[in-house]
């Protein structure tokens, strides 16, 4: 008894244990007690019966023990006492393990502490990896990255390998630089073939078993991305209450690597989530939204495709959108300045909105987008418009 208390006051009491356990070293002895199996791989949904076991010189009787599962106390009736020193516990139908250091299995004594732990690693064996993409910035690099493919491999430790080859002479190499923001991806950035394909793949492995993926084919050229346009500007077009202009430059490795660019703009009003899209930009650097809400707040962002890199046929892949620039619209309000008779100018402004909706109608039929030639025809239709309103205005005002 003089030995059990030297030893149980040498155990620190400590509640919460984070695996893998130094509970063991924490005390001056380590066959104080000891917990079998120690540190299992185990399957979901498997059942595990563990003993703790006491030194017989602790004088403790087994029955006075008690287990708990990452801190929580389990109940007595999973419990059986093989001997005085030899208390076992029962688990059926194991959850995944909560983090991949594993769960805390620990025996206690009856003043709550702690003899011995063991971890338990309950997982599953990895499936084939799924979504295998890649793609390549600037043909600086290729990254791949891949999603999991079944549930519970993510529970215990699991090596993922992106493995790549040359088609037709390649020797089978590792890609090595993990070190991403994003996990489950890889960077390969060394002795890139731009006219060779790749075959890549992903190897799964944990301590329960291995998968390997399948296997994908492509070009680097066929995966070209490359940064936001930059320096994006909005402004307004004069007085004009329904349109915007926008503007943005070319990344700076389309000039590096003479790549050519589409652009898509996308833009919303400042309290919606929908955005309309327009992908008939071309490679022009500069666009006129029009169709706009007078006096509004809308979101613009821009985006690139390299195209027809070393005169390939294919499309790349589109960058990320440029951060959202906002302007907004002028008040239609403007418009009617000048004019004092409310009834007059009520009429002339619905008018206005009809001519308008009419021109619009025109100009998406036959030159949607950003044609230059067919805007360069509205901004004349509009000076037109507002001159022939304001003479109409100075017209009716002595009779208002
Ligand atoms: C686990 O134990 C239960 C009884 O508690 C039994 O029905 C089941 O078959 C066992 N499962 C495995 C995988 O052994
Ligand atoms: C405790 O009991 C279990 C189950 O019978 C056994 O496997 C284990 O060896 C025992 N431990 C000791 C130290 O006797
Ligand atoms: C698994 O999780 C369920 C729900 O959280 C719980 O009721 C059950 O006791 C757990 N099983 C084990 C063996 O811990
Ligand atoms: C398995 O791991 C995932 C995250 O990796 C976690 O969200 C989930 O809760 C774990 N499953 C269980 C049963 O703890
Ligand atoms: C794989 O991609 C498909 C389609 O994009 C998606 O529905 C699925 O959730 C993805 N699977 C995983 C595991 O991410
Ligand atoms: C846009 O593409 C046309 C041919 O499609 C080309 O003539 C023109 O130079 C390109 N403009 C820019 C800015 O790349
Ligand atoms: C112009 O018409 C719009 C709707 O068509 C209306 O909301 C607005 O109040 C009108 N403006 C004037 C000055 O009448």
């Amino acid at each position: 008894n003089e030995l059990s208390s030297l030893l149980l006051s040498s155990c620190e009491d400590i509640h919460v244990t984070i695996c893998p356990l130094l509970i063991v070293s924490l005390c001056l002895f380590s066959d104080v007690a000891v917990i079998y199996p120690q540190d299992p791989v185990l399957r979901m949904g498997s059942n595990l019966t563990a003993s703790c076991w006491i030194h017989p010189d602790l004088g403790i009787h087994a029955s006075s023990l008690f287990w708990t599962l990452n801190g929580q106390q389990l109940p007595n009736s999973l419990y059986r006492v093989l001997s005085p020193t030899n208390l076992s516990v029962t688990l059926a139908g194991l959850n995944a393990s909560r983090q991949t250091s594993g769960d805390n299995l620990v025996c206690h004594n009856h003043k709550g502490h702690i003899l011995a732990g063991s971890c338990l690693y309950v997982g599953m064996p990895p499936a084939k990896s799924v979504n295998l993409t890649c793609w390549s910035r600037n043909t600086k690099d290729l990254t791949c990255s891949w999603a999991p493919g079944g549930k519970g491999e993510t529970n215990i430790s699991t090596q993922y390998t992106l493995k790549y080859k040359l088609r037709w002479y390649g020797k089978e190499k590792e890609c090595e630089d993990y070190t991403h923001t994003q996990p489950y991806s890889c960077s390969i950035t060394r002795d890139l073939h731009l006219f060779t394909p790749y075959e890549i793949w992903v190897e799964a492995s944990n301590q329960l078993g291995q998968a390997t993926s399948d296997v994908i084919t492509l070009d680097i050229l066929d995966v070209v991305t490359t940064d936001p346009p930059s320096g994006v500007t909005v402004g307004r077009v004069g007085q004009l209450e329904d349109q915007l202009s926008v503007r943005w430059e070319a990344p700076p490795a389309l000039k590096d690597f003479l790549f050519q660019a589409k652009y898509q703009i996308r833009y919303r009003l400042e309290d919606s989530q929908d955005w309309k899209v327009m992908d008939d930009v071309g490679n022009q650097t500069s666009c006129r939204l029009a169709g706009l809400r007078p006096g509004t707040v809308y979101f613009v962002q821009v985006r690139c495709n390299p195209v027809g890199i070393y005169g390939s046929r294919k499309a790349g892949i589109w960058s990320e959108w440029s951060h959202p620039t906002a302007a907004s619209t002028p008040h239609s309000e403007r418009l009617m300045s000048g004019s004092c008779d409310s009834k007059s100018s009520g009429d002339s402004n619905s008018t206005l909105r009809r001519e308008l909706k009419q021109f619009f109608g025109w100009v998406r039929k036959h030159a949607y987008g950003c044609s230059s030639m067919s805007m360069k025809m509205y901004d004349q239709w509009r000076v037109l418009m507002q001159k022939s309103h304001k003479a109409r205005n100075q017209v009716g005002s002595p009779r208002g």
